[in-house]
Order: structure tokens, then C-alpha cells, then sequence
């Protein structure tokens, strides 16, 4: 083998020892570089004759390109090389089956609370919504409850920091400060009408929303859900709330036969007071008697702060509660499930 045969076979496999591109690039200099082999070749042929540089100068510039091509190929290859490495790092297998995104759905008792808007909206009843965070006045004051009431208790009541008796400052433990809320903006709606003796469209309205007390267990939860109703005019009677609750309650459990008990009660707000009862006929909870609501015909108290005359507007309020009546729908036994968040019960309503 001749010395430029041997050189073109070590360059080869000096290039084929390179693992890196870096490698790669050392041994070409060691070939081709300024100091290289090859070049040191070529400059060898200075001394020689103009015949002898022809033959001599092809057989190296052959030499030359053999090289080259070595170093093209292995470059290519080591390129090639680094692209599967990392084709193999970033696999992507397309034939696993794809992700689901799971599909959300409405918790139960918002379903409930669309059900309960719906029912009363068919009636005619608006829906209002209003603060957690509530003064002394719309709570409790304005709903004729006394300062010694035990529902103002610190025991009873989450009292906000910072808070006064004009700012609001507790968390409201009923929806009924809706009623004054609602009814006071109503009737600043119709003031012109009221002062000339017109009167003024009946107040129809329910408010849902969340409540809280300082209570926790099986059936109850510091957290939970009520829904006001609130019907004012000049004619309304307990007889339109037994009607209307009725009414209610055999559409929300699709059952005609649901009976319901007005059981005498107290609360400072309504006078009479009663709380409603239900009782199912058939399924598991037949003949049990089950409260769902508490309720009464508007305090003149109440009415008065709501900015009307008493003496004029009389209506009834009832106070119900959406965790309790989601429990007895779907046949839930701790109202606590309804805030666990755990997800295999609450995919069970979807
Ligand atoms: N707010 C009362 C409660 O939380 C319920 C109620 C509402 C009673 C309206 C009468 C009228 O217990």
C-alpha cells in the first residue's frame, strides 16, 4: 500500500474512533489542518519537478477527497446519530389511546338551586341575589330580632374583624336579609307610585345563597345553603303560602301525593310563624314527617323596614333549605358529602 493509501485509511479510521462532533473536528485537523498531514504533504511538493507536481499533485488532491468524503460521511453519520438519541428521548406513542379530558357537571345542589329557580321563576317569582358578608342591621335589626337574641351569640354567629355595627360585619346566618334588601330596593322603584297612592307590583321574589352558622355534623354545616321567598302586596295570606309551597314542593319531588304540615313555630321576623313539614307516601322515607322550611307571614316590624305601611302590605316569607332538600332527593344520609369535593360522589348526579 502506498504512503497516501495508508494516510487516506488512517484518517478513516481516526474519523471512525471520533464520538463527538468535537472528536471529529480534532482529527480532521490532524488531516487536513494547517499542520496536518495532508498538508504537510502537498508542501513537500515545492522542491519537485513541474512533471513530477502533476502526477504527484493528482494523486494527492485524490487523497484529499477521499478524506473529505470519509469526513463527510462520519459527520453525517454522527449528526444522524444525535437526532435518533433524541427522537428516542421525546418518544411519543402514537398509538396510546388518547387522554379524556373529564367532563365536569353540575354539584348537586346547584342543581337543586337551578330546580328551585326554575319552580318558583314558572310562578313569577324574581330571583335576587345578595352579600355573605352582612351588617347587624340587614341580619338581624332590620328582621326584628332583639340585641339579646342567642342568634347574635359569638357561639352562633362568625363575626368579621375589623368589622362595625354600619360596616358590614358578620357572615350572614340566613337569607333573610334578602327580604329587607330586596323589598327596600322595590319599593324605591316605586316610590313615585306609593306617595300618590297608586300602589305598587307585588313583591315576588326568592333568594338563594350560602349562609353559615357555627355548627358541624351529620346535618349540619358551617357552610350551607338557603333559599328565601318573600311575597308582599296588599291582599297576600297564609293561604297564597300554602298554596305556593305546595305547590313547590309536590313539582320539586315529582309527587302528587306529598302532603304538608304547617307545625306552629317562632321567629322574631313572622308572626304567625310555622315551620313546613313534609311527608312523603310512598319510597323509603313514607310517613316520616321531615321539615323543609321555616316560615310566617311578614312581621308589621319587618314590613315597616322595608319601607312600607303596614297597615297597607302584608305578605308572607318562608326560609328552606336546598342541602337539606338535595339530601332528601337523591337519598344522602351526611350533608357533609355535598362539601368533601370527593369526586365519586359527585359524579353520581351527573
Ligand atoms: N331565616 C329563618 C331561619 O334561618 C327561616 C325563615 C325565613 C323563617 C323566612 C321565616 C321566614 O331559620
Amino acid at each position: 500500500m502506498n504512503e497516501l493509501d495508508a494516510l487516506v485509511d488512517s484518517a478513516r479510521a481516526s474519523f471512525e474512533q471520533a464520538a463527538t462532533p468535537a472528536d471529529l473536528e480534532n482529527a480532521k485537523a490532524q488531516f487536513l489542518g494547517k499542520s496536518g498531514r495532508l498538508t504537510e504533504l502537498m508542501k513537500g511538493m515545492a522542491a519537485l519537478s513541474v512533471d513530477e507536481k502533476k502526477t504527484r499533485g493528482a494523486a494527492i488532491n485524490l487523497a484529499k477527497q477521499a478524506i473529505e468524503a470519509a469526513l463527510n460521511a462520519r459527520r453525517q453519520a454522527l449528526a444522524d446519530a444525535e437526532l435518533q438519541a433524541q427522537l428516542k428521548a421525546e418518544a411519543l406513542d402514537v398509538t396510546l389511546p388518547g387522554r379524556q379530558r373529564g367532563q365536569g357537571g353540575l354539584h348537586p345542589v346547584s342543581l337543586t338551586l337551578e330546580r328551585i329557580e326554575q319552580i318558583f321563576g314558572s310562578m313569577g317569582f324574581d330571583v335576587a341575589q345578595g352579600p355573605e358578608i352582612e351588617t347587624d342591621w340587614f341580619n338581624f335589626t332590620a328582621l326584628n330580632t332583639p340585641e339579646d337574641h342567642p342568634a347574635r351569640s359569638m357561639h352562633d354567629t362568625f363575626y368579621v374583624e375589623g368589622g362595625s355595627a354600619s360596616a358590614p360585619n358578620l357572615l350572614r346566618t340566613h337569607t333573610s336579609p334578602m327580604q329587607i334588601r330586596h323589598a327596600v330596593q322595590h319599593v324605591k322603584r316605586h316610590r313615585d307610585r306609593l306617595d300618590a297612592g297608586q300602589g305598587m307590583p307585588e313583591i315576588r321574589v326568592i333568594a338563594p345563597g350560602r349562609t353559615y352558622r357555627v355548627d358541624s355534623d351529620a346535618t349540619h354545616s358551617p357552610m350551607f345553603h338557603q333559599c328565601e321567598g318573600l311575597w308582599i302586596g296588599e291582599n297576600v295570606s297564609f293561604k297564597d303560602l300554602k298554596v305556593v309551597f305546595t305547590d313547590f314542593c309536590r313539582t320539586f319531588f315529582e309527587s302528587d301525593d306529598l302532603v304538608l304540615r304547617f307545625r306552629p313555630s317562632f321567629f322574631p321576623f313572622t308572626e304567625p310563624s310555622a315551620e313546613i313539614d313534609i311527608q312523603f307516601q310512598t319510597g323509603p322515607l313514607a310517613g316520616r314527617w321531615l321539615e323543609v322550611a321555616g316560615s310566617g307571614q311578614v312581621h308589621p316590624h319587618v314590613v315597616r323596614n322595608m319601607g312600607l305601611d303596614p297597615e297597607h302590605f302584608i305578605g308572607f316569607a318562608f326560609g328552606m333549605g336546598p342541602d337539606r332538600l338535595t339530601m332528601l332527593r337523591y337519598g344522602v344520609n351526611d350533608l357533609r358529602l355535598f362539601f368533601d369535593g370527593d369526586i365519586r360522589f359527585l359524579s353520581q348526579f351527573q
